[in-house]
């Protein structure tokens, strides 16, 4: 059935009310979720996005009871990931000639997926338009790694409606489809998980790309993304929390720690952290993960919030253990708002694991400090005795107490083209065995985009 959002615009997605995982098994969804379709009916149909492969028989059936498929003039398909675009290929099926409109990384995305059909691609960019009859049209802003290279947004004039893909979207099912008619503390925390976990490595992107929006001067009545409600009571709402979102200094009053242990002596040491940041600020607030136990996208939502986190493991054969390493290897993909670090943990051989963790939190961009909590087989008295040291300069403003200041020689930078991502030759690229100061003629053929895997004559020098 469909639901109405304004004037002659539809939804005509899925309500996936039993879904646990997302991306895989990398998402971790507890409030359902949905793939939103919708459907415009003026003078031209348009049928914007699909929906998720496994529910493809139902959208079609219900789509067909709505509307005869041969009356759908134009497809905008706004980005080709599989939860938006896995029923094309049986919609195709139907209506093979009718025009699909995309940017032309989702010509490559599409056909990646589903091979060559010859399919009537109508490639778009960013002030493209299309008449749509009673005296509305659409107009195509691209959305380049918000959160895929192929991501486009689309506004239909009149209706005031922008159809935002992901970016704006939660993994939340919620039938009565607006943010207004929502529980709110749901939806805040799932539009945060959302944007931390999935927007998280890509938010250098969000500001300039709301900018850009706000530049255009388009008026915004509703904001209709791929994944969950609706946006029309205060759109500018989500908005502006992308925005403080997105900002390298945005925190809260917030402190996670984040930890694993063998036979509990890391985990004193980071209850005895959370103790004390109470007792050196009662009005802080205190979040305490073992991240072998708790899911993974929740605790980043924390860290994502938070001023200060500290990081724990016991050395475990040379390194940290298993699961802190694929904390740490998630936490690193992302690009986190500015906030301090601390480690600590365990040890009864060799020692390695606090070093690894202030290296990798530094790697992430963290500003790690000085003060380390590093413990021989059991934390004892003089262990304890460095916690308070540690708290007070987690929960100092300032940033350059104890951080190690870098005097990072001068070189060019060369940006991919396709999604923005900048490489540095004063930085190299470490992910990719880089060293910092390695010449943009010297990186190996081997040498792509960190992000989205561009090969090297996508670049172009920044002047
Ligand atoms: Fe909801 Fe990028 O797919």
């Amino acid at each position: 059935m469909k639901k109405k959002v304004t004037g002659n615009l539809s939804w005509v997605g899925y309500l996936d009310w039993e879904l646990q995982k997302f991306h895989g098994d990398e998402f971790s969804v507890d409030s359902g979720s949905s793939q939103n379709s919708y459907l415009l009916e003026e003078e031209k149909t348009v049928l914007f996005d699909t929906v998720w492969t496994p529910h493809r028989d139902w959208f079609l059936q219900n789509l067909k009871k709505e509307i005869d498929l041969n009356k759908i003039d134009y497809i905008v398909m706004n980005h080709g990931e599989q939860d938006h675009s896995g029923t094309l290929p049986s919609l195709m099926e139907e209506i093979p000639d009718t025009p699909i409109y995309c940017t032309a990384q989702c010509v490559k995305s599409l056909e990646g997926q589903y091979g060559k059909k010859g399919w009537n691609f109508h490639v778009v960019k960013t002030g493209d338009t299309l008449d749509i009859g009673n005296g509305k049209k659409l107009t195509f802003i691209e959305m380049k790694m918000l959160h895929w290279p192929d991501s486009m947004a689309t506004y239909i004039s009149g209706d005031n409606v922008l159809i935002s893909m992901d970016a704006f979207g939660q993994h939340y099912a919620c039938e009565e489809l607006f943010n207004d008619r929502a529980d709110q503390d749901k939806l805040y925390f799932e539009a945060l998980k959302y944007f931390a976990n999935i927007l998280g490595p890509f938010t250098r992107f969000v500001t300039p790309k709301i900018e850009e929006i706000k530049g255009m001067g388009l008026p915004i009545d509703y904001i209709c993304p791929a994944h969950g409600v609706i946006w029309r009571d205060n759109t500018a709402q989500i908005l502006d929390l992308y925005e403080k979102w997105a900002d390298p200094d945005y925190k809260e009053d917030l402190v996670t720690i984040c930890y694993d242990t063998m036979w509990d002596g890391t985990k004193k040491i980071a209850h005895a952290i959370a103790k004390e940041i109470y007792r050196q600020s009662p009005t802080t607030k205190v979040h305490l993960y073992n991240v072998a136990k708790k899911d993974k996208n929740d605790i980043m939502t924390d860290v994502w919030k938070s001023k200060a986190i500290a990081v724990g493991s016991p050395t475990c054969v040379n390194t940290v253990l298993t699961s802190v390493d694929a904390f740490l290897s998630f936490l690193k993909t992302l690009h986190l708002p500015h906030k301090k670090a601390a480690a600590f943990g365990c040890y009864g051989w060799s020692g390695e694991s606090v070093g690894i963790i202030q290296k990798t939190l530094k790697d992430a961009g963290l500003d790690v400090i000085n003060e380390e909590v590093k413990s021989y087989w059991n934390p004892d008295e003089d262990d304890f005795a460095k916690i308070p040291a540690l708290v007070k300069d987690l929960l100092s403003d300032d940033k350059e107490d104890d951080m190690e200041v870098t005097q990072t020689p001068e070189g060019r930078k060369f940006v991919c083209k396709i999604c923005g991502w900048v490489y540095e030759e004063a930085k190299g690229c470490p992910e990719q065995g880089i060293a910092p100061g390695t010449k943009w003629e010297d990186l190996p053929d081997t040498f792509h985009c960190q992000l989205c895997h561009a090969p090297k004559d996508q670049f172009e020098e920044v002047k």
